[in-house]
């Protein structure tokens, strides 16, 4: 009897001992935690590299925010991913993997630990940014500070120097000064919009002219940059045309809540061919009717408003697509949904002739300030009969206005006080 206690005793000393020697038990920064941070922080929150307000980068940088650092991860702010798990899988995730939340929250319980230098772990940062091959860089004519605080919208019209018919194959965004660029992008003013446009910029002394939610008018996206965003080239083959006398149309919004004035000159670089296999469109994706009829009443005081849209587009894509794309089947690649300040929740989906529903991107939690657009791991077929569905809730409850107001009748429109529902979907034949 004594001698079997003496033998559990010594046996769960023998445990205990190989716990603590092989540290599964306590995480520690070096053996640990300083890959995660540098695999998964450390792109943004690097020197002069993006708007995030610190460095992570040694053991004192992360210990010192350790509070701060916990908030954060435990509530999914960062790092910033706005996609929902469960629906698309995307190349380029920056989702923290479920494992390396549980070990740094984990260490943070546990006092955040240095433990022993000689125990790390190679850590490997994500790859730059950039394109195969630049072809072209344009950036803003003058530099620009913007004068709002701490958000100012602002969009500047490009001069699109080519004389015939280029394919966009790739597409990166360099902010000019990355403390106060928060996230760009880029659309497409085709010839017959762009005195639409100019008209806009005309009437504005300053460079460019005020634009919060859109650029004026509903045209097509090429390009979005986000803190974190690597850019690059297209789906190899596919490209999206730009005829001549286009304009670009850049629209940045900066954040200054942490600098003076400042200025700016952001500039984006771009891959062009004269041919590619398959010609890509950026699709716009929501009910006409919300846009022409005002059709999109969002009450005031209502915590929950949903509108949603589901119509089979491929029988009527030439129309849509100025011709870009015939009727019929085609190619979902990337998907990015847009709402302003109080969405809360948007999802776009596939609705297969037969009932099936394939989610294509689900936004749990919209934040207007990390907008995006998502590159599926595998791109998806939308065949004839099959409908693409669009779904968008707003909180307009006195609780989730920006900067206190009073709650009022929300509707379609360009403005901060205006609202929208809206999908892109690069797509192809
Ligand atoms: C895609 C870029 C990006 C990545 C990746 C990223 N951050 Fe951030 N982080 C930011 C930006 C930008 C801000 C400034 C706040 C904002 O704009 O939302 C920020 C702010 C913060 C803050 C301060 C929040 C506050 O309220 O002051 C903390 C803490 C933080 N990040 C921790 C982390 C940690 C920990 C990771 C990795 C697990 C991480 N971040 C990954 C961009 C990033």
């Amino acid at each position: 009897m004594l001698r079997s206690m003496r033998a559990s005793l010594l046996l769960s000393a023998v445990v205990l001992a190989a716990c603590g020697s092989s540290g599964s038990a306590v995480p520690t920064w070096h053996r640990d935690v300083r890959s995660i941070v540098t695999g998964n922080c450390a792109g943004c929150h690097t020197a002069g590299a993006s708007i995030a307000p610190f460095v992570f980068e040694s053991y004192t940088d992360v210990f010192v925010r350790r509070d701060l650092v916990r908030q954060q991860v435990e509530s999914r702010k960062m790092p910033p991913w706005p996609p929902g798990p469960g629906c698309a899988e995307y190349a380029g995730d920056g989702s923290l993997p479920d494992k390396d939340r549980a070990t740094l929250l984990s260490w943070l319980d546990h006092g955040a630990p240095e433990g022993n230098p000689a125990d790390a772990r190679p850590a490997s940062p994500p790859p730059p940014a950039g394109l195969s091959r630049v072809d072209r860089a344009l950036r803003l004519a003058t530099p620009y500070a913007p004068v709002q605080s701490p958000d100012e919208y602002r969009c500047f019209l490009l001069d699109w120097p080519e004389t015939e018919r280029r394919y966009v194959t790739g597409f990166v965004a360099r902010p000019g000064n990355a403390a106060i660029v928060h996230h760009a992008l880029v659309f497409i003013a085709t010839p017959d919009r762009v005195a639409q446009f100019q008209a806009l910029d005309d009437a504005d002394p300053a460079p460019g002219y005020a634009c919060f939610g859109g650029p004026g008018g509903v045209t097509p996206v090429l390009g979005a940059w986000a803190p974190g965003s690597r850019g690059g080239d297209f789906p190899a083959g596919t490209g999206v045309p730009v005829d001549p006398r286009s304009k670009l149309i850049l629209q940045i919004h900066y954040n200054v809540a942490r600098g003076p004035r400042q200025l700016d000159q952001t500039s984006i670089e771009l891959k062009l061919d004269s041919a590619v296999t398959r010609e890509a469109f950026v699709l716009p994706w929501a009910n006409p009717s919300w846009i022409t009829l005002h059709s999109m009443t969002i009450p005031a005081g209502q915590p929950d408003v949903t509108y949603s849209f589901t119509f089979a587009p491929s029988p009527f894509l030439a129309t849509i697509t100025s011709g870009a794309i015939p009727p019929g089947p085609f190619t979902v690649y990337a998907a990015a949904t847009h709402q302003h300040l109080r969405g809360t929740h948007n999802r776009l989906e596939i609705q297969r002739a037969n009932g099936a529903k394939e989610c294509l991107l689900d936004i749990p939690r919209w934040d207007f300030h990390w907008q995006g657009s998502y590159a599926l791991k595998v791109p998806t077929r939308v065949q004839a009969g099959d409908s693409l569905s669009i779904e968008c809730h707003w909180d307009n409850s006195a609780k989730n206005q920006p900067g206190g107001v009073a709650p009022r009748e929300l509707n379609w429109g360009e403005g901060t006080d205006d609202e929208m529902c809206l999908g892109f979907l690069y797509i192809t034949q």
